[in-house]
């Protein structure tokens, strides 16, 4: 039986899918005439006020439900009104979140076709040029572009919050000699929790951080003031050189460099291109909407744990090499092509599928990075100070060859954010797989924005998305001397050859030779 939509229409259009043709019968009482008809058919509301809805005709019962439409979206739940054989109603499958919506945000808007990024309604290129990384870490945390006197005394807290305690460094210094920087900064910034019990939901009250807005302010403060220190002491500890401690009077990247660079120079200042072309990139890399590591942001922090273990965890998202990590693996693959004669057969190789082409390609962005054309630009007012990085000239023809090949263009792959930053990052002499901190320092203040954003959502759920269980039925367990001998085994791995030569070796209980 077919059942009206909630406008209630006093009669049922019938359309033609094929042709687009519909014709009206009235539904006395709410009954239509096709009962028992065969022939598809499609409802149309016919009242104005129903036109936000999505009409859903369920074909396996012919029951029509209707959904509303807000802000070009249908509520996933409202689905589950839609009965099936399990009773829980519909659920909606989206592996990856490609086309679903996980929050509202007043942060971060991006039109992917149009190639536009705007912080709080501020396009990123006005921002770039006209803003410090702390000013718009201030903008997005707060929604506001900060007065005088807010923005001085912001500043103030956040570098007077640069100091780490002394045994985070005695962490940081624990590490192996070439510890990747990122797994430092990971571990660092988790450790850093557990230096503030007041902090700690688990210690003082569930709901610390969503009632209480001045201990959530400082830990803004801390965490933006610490993650520069924890970053430059990462860097510090694997060249060898003990860390230096924060300074007043800079800012927070003249700062962030400072503790990266300084020796024993009385009035030590970093030079201020540098400075400024670093805050430029900070400014770039500091929100992006829901990212893989800032949905990981939020994610973790639906379960209102505290915002380092949280930051600890976007942190880890982000260095993979498909999200921050990008940037680091751009420079390999340009050191790999090598010269620009050696782009034809590296292109052949991506359309093959033996290899990406990285820095290329967004999910969100159809059209040119708005990010990577700033980043372009001051690639050249770098190399004015530092030289030029040679493999510019390779990132350029690569980029040529594959804005002109059907390949990229058909799949609307153009250069994102990670395809230039890394040649500034290298030629300001920053080593390769120091890369993703210099993205995760400011991406920090993106994380906190939608942190703090969710934590004054009212009706905030903790994060738990569904499956779809394609595993074994029920069955019953069975002793280990009653299963059957396979071939599949776990020692099956690559082993170094003193790994064979230890497993060879006999010891109580174990003949020799058995691996
Ligand atoms: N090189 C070659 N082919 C690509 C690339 C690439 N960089 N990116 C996408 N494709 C192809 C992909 O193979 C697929 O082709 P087909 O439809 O024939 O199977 C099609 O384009 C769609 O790609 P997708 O993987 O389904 O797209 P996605 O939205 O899941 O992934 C992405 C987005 C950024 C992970 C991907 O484009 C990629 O791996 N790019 C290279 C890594 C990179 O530069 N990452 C930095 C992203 S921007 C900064 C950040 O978020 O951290």
């Amino acid at each position: 039986m077919v059942q009206q939509p909630q406008s209630k229409p006093l009669e049922l259009v019938v359309a033609d899918p094929s042709t687009g043709a519909s014709c009206s019968i009235p539904v006395p009482n709410g009954v239509s005439k096709t009962q028992g008809m065969h022939a598809s058919f499609v409802v149309l509301p016919t009242s104005e006020s129903a036109r936000d809805t999505l009409t859903v005709l369920d074909n396996r019962t012919n029951k029509v439900y209707t959904i509303p439409i807000t802000d070009g979206t249908v509520k996933a739940t409202d689905f589950r009104q839609v009965q099936d054989t399990t009773g829980e109603g519909l659920r909606l499958f989206d592996a990856g979140f490609v086309n679903t919506a996980v929050a509202r945000s007043r942060i971060t808007e991006i039109d992917g076709a149009k190639g536009i990024l705007r912080y709080r309604g501020y396009p990123i290129e006005q921002l770039s040029e006209k803003s410090t990384f702390l000013e718009v870490a201030y903008l997005l945390i707060y929604g506001e572009l900060p007065s005088k006197n807010q923005f001085d005394d912001f500043e103030y807290e956040v570098m007077h919050h640069t100091y780490v305690h002394v045994k985070l460094a005695e962490l940081e210094q624990s590490f192996q000699y070439d510890a990747h920087p990122m797994g430092m900064f990971i571990a660092t910034m988790a450790a850093a929790s557990t230096f503030d019990p007041s902090g700690n939901p688990a210690l003082a009250g569930s709901d610390i951080y969503t009632k209480d807005k001045k201990l959530r302010n400082k830990q803004i403060f801390r965490i933006l003031g610490k993650v520069t220190t924890i970053a430059a002491m990462a860097y510090r500890h694997r060249i060898g050189r003990p860390a230096n401690p924060p300074q007043q009077g800079l800012s927070y990247t003249e700062n962030f460099l400072y503790m990266m660079d300084h020796l024993s120079e009385p009035g030590f200042r970093p030079h201020p291109v540098l400075a400024r072309a670093l805050d430029v990139l900070f400014i770039l890399h500091a929100d992006h909407e829901l990212n893989c590591s800032t949905a990981a942001m939020r994610h973790i922090g639906s379960s209102l744990v505290d915002p380092y273990s949280a930051v600890a965890g976007a942190a880890a998202a982000l260095y993979g090499p498909l999200h921050g990590g990008a940037n680091e693996a751009v420079v390999r693959m340009l050191e790999s092509i090598g010269t620009v004669d050696k782009i034809p057969a590296f292109i052949e190789s991506v359309k093959r599928r033996e290899k990406k082409l990285m820095g290329f390609g967004h999910r969100i962005y159809t059209s040119y990075d708005p990010r990577a054309t700033i980043i372009r630009k001051l690639a050249y007012d770098v190399f004015e100070v530092v030289g030029t990085e040679p493999l510019i000239e390779v990132a350029q023809a690569l980029e040529q060859v594959a804005l002109t090949d059907e390949y990229f263009t058909s799949r609307k792959l153009y250069p994102n954010v990670d395809f230039y930053s890394g040649l500034i990052y290298k030629a300001m002499g920053f080593p390769l797989d120091y890369f993703p901190v210099l993205f995760a320092i400011p991406r920090v203040a993106g994380w906190l924005a939608h942190w703090s954003e969710a934590m004054d959502e009212p009706n905030a759920k903790i994060w738990r998305p569904r499956q779809i269980y394609c595993g074994e039925a029920r069955r019953d367990y069975v002793p280990i001397e009653h299963r059957d001998e396979t071939d599949v085994r776990l020692t099956e791995m690559t082993k170094t050859a003193s790994s064979t030569r230890r497993r060879i070796s006999s010891w109580e209980g174990k003949k020799p030779g058995k691996l």
